[in-house]
């Protein structure tokens, strides 16, 4: 234990998350700090990077943190620089996702009330549809890029079924969306990213507001009419909030579960045993997805933030320190896994945080399963000699999500 924060951000050896080797394989730099350092400090993140499965857990359920990224860090921009990105900011404010409580609890109970296993269950004929579409498109290729052929348009066009908007849409949503990214998720310096960002929302938000009138003239049976439904039940609910919360969904469930497909293939096709297993019995598809979620899931870190002075594990944390929670080191964890590191897709149980836990557990988490079980599924059903043809992955160049940019397989 040392005397005192400033000692240990001192002492802290160095974990630098923009190596290459780091980013391409994050695992045994994080599991060093998870043995020798599991609260620790790191300069270049200007944060506290949290490694062991207990510790994990445990700060999603601290009352003495906060989800809340966002506000601190618009508070933290020049005022010239925040009206540059006010728009941008009036619909990331109303994610649930960046709320703590009593704010997140009353918003987290109308989506609930939308995200209903029944309306999941509803959603099954639409992927195995996409998932059908995506696949007689590639019948007859003997090569394709796995991510940008299925991984990524398929959670796109699932997401799209799921608010009611025609497949037509796709591309200018991709537009804006890959403009929004450039803030929320993105490593990427680019200068003029948070002018591009806020274009980005107010493109998308105006799009939605005419949806929001089409759908108060002819309700469907979509997710919008629902929250629209709500709205008009309970006054809480603003239209800005149902424009942000369609917005929500769009980046909640589509690169996660992109990175979903293209981790869980490629983890088969390196461990060609499990694979013939599951061919054998596909009945196991659904532990095998679980294992998938916690051998490389597309979780990295969350990102948090300390509301009050604590401490963890003899470090001091002050309020206003950033918090880097590592799920995918917790789902390594000798202390809760036997042998981490080998993918067994019989593994069980299996309780890996790739969801998150408590408050926060993720909303869509039983559309990402089902569409993972049935995607999977039939792939390897549809391709009996699928083969990875790259040597060398490029990984995303971010901390929060693991998945590659692209993986190119090949059909014989
Ligand atoms: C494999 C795919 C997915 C993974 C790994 C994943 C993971 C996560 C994680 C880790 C969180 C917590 C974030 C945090 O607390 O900072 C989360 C929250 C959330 N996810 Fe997912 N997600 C996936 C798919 C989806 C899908 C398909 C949807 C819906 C279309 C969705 C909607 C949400 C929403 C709305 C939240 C916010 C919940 C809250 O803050 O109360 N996710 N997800």
């Amino acid at each position: 234990m040392t005397s005192s924060t400033e000692d240990h951000k001192l002492a802290a050896p160095v974990y630098d998350p923009r190596d290459q080797a780091i980013i391409d394989d994050p695992l045994p730099a994080l599991r060093a700090l998870q043995e020798n350092d599991p609260v620790h400090w790191s300069d270049k993140l200007r944060g506290w990077v949290i490694t062991r499965y207990d510790d994990v857990r445990r700060i999603q359920l601290n009352e003495h943190i906060s989800a809340d990224r966002l506000t601190p860090y618009y508070e933290s921009l020049p005022s010239e620089q925040q009206n540059r990105i006010r728009e941008l900011i009036r619909y990331l404010n109303t994610w649930v996702a960046f709320k703590d409580p009593p704010e997140h609890t009353r918003l987290r109970r109308l989506m609930n009330k939308v995200f209903t296993p029944g309306a999941v269950r509803h959603l099954h004929g639409s992927v195995e549809r996409a998932v059908g579409v995506l696949l007689d498109g590639l019948a007859g290729r003997e090569q394709f890029d796995f991510i940008e052929d299925f991984a990524y348009p398929l959670p796109a066009t699932v997401i799209m079924d799921m608010l009611g908007l025609p497949h037509s849409d796709m591309e200018p949503l991709k537009d804006w969306s890959n403009k929004m990214q450039l803030f929320i998720g993105s490593a990427t310096a680019s200068p003029n990213k948070h002018a591009l960002a806020q274009e980005g929302a107010v493109e998308m938000a105006a799009y939605f507001r005419e949806v929001i009138l089409e759908r108060e003239h002819t309700p469907g049976e979509d997710m919008i009419s629902k929250l629209l439904a709500i709205r008009d039940a309970d006054a809480t609910l603003s239209e800005d909030e149902v424009i942000g919360t369609s917005i929500l969904f769009l980046f909640a469930g589509h690169e996660t579960t992109t990175n979903l497909l293209g981790n869980g293939i490629r983890a088969l096709l390196q461990h060609p045993e499990q694979l013939e297993r599951l061919r054998r019995e596909p009945a196991m598809i659904k532990s095998a997805v679980e294992e998938i979620l916690r051998f490389d899931g597309p979780t990295g870190a969350l990102v948090r933030i300390v509301k009050h002075d604590h401490e963890l594990r003899g470090r001091q944390l002050s309020q206003g320190d950033r918090v880097f929670v590592m799920v995918n080191a917790a789902n390594h964890d000798p202390r809760k896994f036997e042998d981490p590191g080998k993918f067994d897709i019989s593994r069980d149980p299996n309780p890996h945080l790739t969801f998150n836990y408590g408050p926060h557990f993720c909303l869509g988490a039983p559309l990402a399963r089902m569409e993972g079980e049935v995607a999977i599924g039939e792939v390897i059903r549809r391709f009996p000699d699928l083969r990875l043809t790259a040597d060398h992955y490029e990984y995303m160049d971010t901390l929060v999500m693991r998945g590659v940019r692209s993986m190119p397989v090949a059909t014989g």
